[in-house]
């Protein structure tokens, strides 16, 4: 058994491809989930039957109530890795957002995580070989109108691995954004098809990604040669917005 590694967002696509990259390397997980309980506990059952060996427990919080975090860390012991793959949007102008989805969007993207981290870092620093993992997107580098306030926060990730890997680099923890183009999600359900057709023309290789080809990334950044690659953030986009 190598480590645990909590996954927020394990009850979402990408989190749970990467739960699924990451279980097949020899992580216990902590599986995490706000509404969708069920699907966190469905991967939990499918991980514990395929990797006896190993441990997969369901663990839940709402991150627009950052002052749940304290009880919510009481239920991890060992933590060896951090995945960010929680995360949602709202489509509009700027100047028409509430303040409320404003505040929704900004706890789930960075104060919870923050709040977060700044608890688990003695923890993560203790197999002097710690990881955190940002889903960034690459939203955060090119900018996305009728997103301004997601593809903010996204840029806010990047910022907030490049300052904070260098607090924790003598700790042996490493801190990076994986930066994602359109990937094939309940996020983007709500498109029409014309939407999707346009969205897919628009990106040189004709498609979105699936889940997986994101979580190969986050996997590859959990791997031990991965250890001097900090700071950075790795756009995986299909050749879109370059
Ligand atoms: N899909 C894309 O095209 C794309 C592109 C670039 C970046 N990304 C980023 O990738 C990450 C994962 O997105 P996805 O595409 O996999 O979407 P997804 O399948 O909709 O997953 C979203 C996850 O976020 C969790 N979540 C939502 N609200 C939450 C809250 N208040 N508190 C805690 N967790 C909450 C959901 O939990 P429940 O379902 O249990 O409520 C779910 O696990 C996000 O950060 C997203 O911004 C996605």
């Amino acid at each position: 058994m190598k480590g645990w590694v909590l996954i927020l967002g394990a009850s979402g696509d990408i989190g749970s491809a990467s739960a699924r990259v990451l279980a097949a390397s020899g992580y216990s997980l902590y599986l995490h989930a706000h509404r969708h309980s069920e699907k966190a506990a469905a991967l939990r059952d499918e991980l514990t039957k395929k990797y006896p060996q190993q441990d997969f427990l369901t663990v839940f919080l709402d991150c627009t109530r950052p002052e749940k975090v304290p009880e919510f860390l009481q239920q991890l012991f060992q933590v060896d890795g951090v995945v960010f793959a929680q995360g949602k949007t709202y489509y509009g102008l700027l100047r028409e957002m509430d303040f409320r989805e404003i505040r929704e969007l900004y706890q789930i993207q960075l104060e919870t995580p923050i709040l977060l981290l700044q608890k688990l870092e003695e923890k993560l620093s203790r197999c002097k070989n710690g990881r955190i993992v940002w889903i960034g997107s690459v939203y955060g580098i090119a900018g996305s109108g009728m997103e301004t306030f997601y593809s903010s926060l996204k840029g806010a990730q990047q910022a907030f691995c490049k300052a904070y890997s260098r607090e924790v680099a003598t700790l042996g923890i490493t801190a990076n954004v994986v930066a994602p183009g359109a990937v094939d999600t309940q996020m983007n359900r709500s498109f029409t098809p014309e939407e999707v057709l346009a969205l897919k023309s628009a990106i040189p290789l004709q498609r979105m990604a699936s889940p997986a080809e994101i979580a190969y990334w986050v996997g590859a950044l959990f791997a031990p040669a991965a250890r001097f690659m900090t700071g950075e953030t790795l756009p995986v986009t299909g050749g879109w917005l370059y």
